[in-house]
């Protein structure tokens, strides 16, 4: 039998406990031995690793986070630490790895394979969706059902009080969770670090809006613009002269149930991870198009600069 382990690395998403269960459904499958590797990188210094059965993922289909715990591990960055993790992986005779992470989480698999040659596979896994050559990494369509039922929520009050909503969402630099969220919750402002704005040339059109009719306004920022949330809701105060609230997702947006489209997805990530190492594919990620799932080196992945689908963006016009 061979063996296989899995770690989570980086920001938890909902999707990962799903993939875990499959990953030990599949590997059992494929007669492989499966390992979990407790708090990311962390775990895999610490020799946190132990073997799995059926009965450790009963019960984990519906849940958020990862029942395995993640970490952002400043000592994997060290090569003193990267060899204890080496040989942890050595005594137990694991010599393929699933990593479902970001991209940050990526770069330091690369180190340790080019150091000392351990199979990976990365799945990406990240609400902000901003790992290149993947249009899709699971957790995201969950993430953005939860900021969809808490804008609708929020238009509620803002539609009653006439009041001017800030929405803030997570994405770090990429501003796909606000783009998406805007669009499809029809806001009436959307601002992500990829495009400059203005709010000056919006002014008249808004106060015009309000003379119009308009009792309140949604606005959809991502946390990685130049300006800070307050300011935004200053500038409706002040300049368009309408009362103003910030509301900051935050954290809500990572946890919670995942969805059926980010269990299914879990399941196919998985299923093409595994199969690509038991190929004898060395240091790669899954990546997901719409011409479906596809294996890619890391180096193509991690050098290639990310960009916001031009598609979408060109939606920005309207909002
Ligand atoms: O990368 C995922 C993410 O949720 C970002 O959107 C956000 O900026 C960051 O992680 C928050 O990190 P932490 O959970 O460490 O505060």
């Amino acid at each position: 039998m061979k063996n296989i382990a899995i770690l989570c690395s980086g920001g938890d998403v909902s999707g990962m406990n799903p993939a875990l269960k499959h990953f030990v459904e599949y590997s059992l499958q494929k007669l492989l031995t499966p390992f979990f590797i407790y708090d990311g990188y962390e775990g895999l210094i610490d020799n946190n690793i132990k073997e799995v059965a059926y009965k450790d993922v009963a019960g984990i289909i519906n849940r958020g986070g990862t029942k395995i715990g993640s970490s952002r591990s400043q000592r994997f960055m060290e090569k003193s630490y990267r060899n204890i993790a080496k040989k942890n992986l050595d005594m137990l005779n694991i010599n393929m790895l699933i990593v479902l992470g970001g991209d940050g989480s990526f770069r330091g698999l690369d180190v340790f394979y080019k150091e000392h040659g351990v199979k990976f596979c990365g799945i990406p896994s990240t609400i902000d969706n901003d790992i290149s050559l993947t249009e899709y990494c699971l957790g995201v369509d969950s993430a953005l059902n939860i900021i969809k039922t808490s804008i609708d929520s929020i238009r509620d009050t803002a539609s009653s009080f006439k009041r001017a909503f800030v929405i803030e969402t997570m994405g770090r630099d990429c501003g796909f969770l606000a783009l998406v969220s805007a669009l499809t919750s029809g806001a009436e402002l959307c601002l992500i670090p990829e495009k400059e704005y203005n709010l000056k040339s919006l002014e008249e059109s808004f106060k015009n809006q309000i003379k119009n009719g308009r009792r309140y306004f949604i606005a959809i920022v991502a946390e990685g613009i130049k300006d800070d949330s307050q300011t935004i809701a200053n500038w409706f105060e002040q300049k368009i002269g309408m009362q103003a609230r910030v509301s900051v997702l935050g954290h809500i947006q990572r946890g919670g149930n995942p969805t059926i489209y980010d269990r299914l997805m879990a399941y196919r990530f998985v299923n093409n991870a595994i199969d690509a190492l038991l190929e004898g594919k060395k240091d790669g990620v899954i990546c997901y198009t719409k011409d479906g799932f596809k294996y890619k080196n890391i180096d193509e992945v991690v050098n290639t600069p990310f960009v916001l689908d031009p598609e979408l963006l060109k939606f920005l016009k309207n909002i």
